[in-house]
């Protein structure tokens, strides 16, 4: 049995988790090189100093690089696909681990094991991969304490959110791009209002935490009505749809395979350059081509 405590991002269930986990100011928590700038801000919001592993190619850990003294290590299930766990026991037979399941709602190892919950503490960003407007969990073998459990609370959402749900629905109804029209009508707004199309994220993420804290109840009870078998078809589906239609030419994909009962976040590949007839065939699957991740300032 786990147990499960909600936030509104997942950043905050961290903070939850590391305290949980009696990590004290000073103390050391590994992470991968490859991450995005902003879980550090959990890291330093307990006091602990984020020290850096790397990664290969495969995003599977390949040393303990500048965290060999850590105490605590997040494994990041990076974009749903499954670590092998006992790969992180190998560079760190003491530590205790941390699975970041951010990207990884509903998927599972080969075994059938719910990512996110195969570690004392786990991680999940369900806000990622369903259309919600906030959301994400802790989950732990043990129960939290009650003040770090934060309970959701009613809140409206926003009208950004209810108009790109709004995008979403007229769209399968009608097949109309209505949410490519109104992404390019936001990012062409943020372009003028801040120079840049997408949400820059800057060093001060690093250390502020997002608000608010609590999780709406809209956002509980949109969780509950997905159907998760179908979700996961639907997901896995797409990804063998797009992995058949991916040309070399756009890029290396990172993971060529995937694995049993995994319930993948997008198809990631390297690319230094996004070209036209990619972009279209993302457009043809209803997709956007997004880059990943803004990386700490090291
Ligand atoms: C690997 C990983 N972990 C944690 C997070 C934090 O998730 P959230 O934005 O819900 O706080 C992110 C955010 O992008 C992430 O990529």
């Amino acid at each position: 049995m786990t147990n499960t405590s909600y936030f509104a991002f997942a950043r905050h269930a961290l903070v939850a988790g590391l305290k949980h986990l009696h990590v004290r100011p000073g103390d050391d928590v590994a992470i991968p090189e490859l991450i995005c700038r902003d879980v550090l801000s959990s890291v330093h919001a307990v006091g602990a100093i984020p020290r850096f592993y790397p990664v290969d190619r495969n995003l599977r850990p390949i040393g303990s690089g500048e965290a060999s003294e850590a105490q605590f290590v997040l494994a990041v299930n990076y974009f749903g696909f499954p670590q092998q766990l006992s790969e992180f026991a190998q560079h760190w037979p003491k530590a205790v681990l941390i699975e970041d399941n951010a990207h990884g709602f509903l998927s599972k190892d080969v075994d059938g094991r719910r990512l996110g919950s195969r570690t004392v503490v786990g991680i999940t960003s369900f806000r990622k991969t369903i259309r919600v407007p906030d959301g994400a969990f802790l989950t732990t073998i043990n129960s939290v304490d009650s003040e770090l459990a934060i309970q959701p609370v009613e809140r409206r959402p926003s009208l950004a959110y209810r108009l790109r749900v709004g995008a979403a629905n007229t769209e399968r109804a009608t097949n109309l791009p209505l949410q490519n029209v109104s992404r390019s009508t936001t990012r062409l707004f943020r372009r003028l209002l801040t120079g840049t199309a997408l949400p820059a994220s800057t060093e001060a993420s690093e250390f502020n935490l997002p608000e608010p804290i609590a999780m709406s109840s809209y956002a509980l009870t949109r969780l509950s009505l997905v159907d998760e078998e179908t979700e996961v078809q639907r997901r896995r589906q797409l990804f063998r749809k797009f992995a058949n239609e991916f040309s070399m030419e756009f890029g290396v994909p990172v993971f060529p395979q995937l694995p049993d009962q995994c319930s993948p976040y997008g198809y990631p590949f390297y690319s230094s350059n996004i070209s036209p007839s990619l972009l279209r065939l993302a457009k043809q699957h209803h997709c956007e081509v997004i880059r990943w991740p803004d990386l700490p300032r090291l």
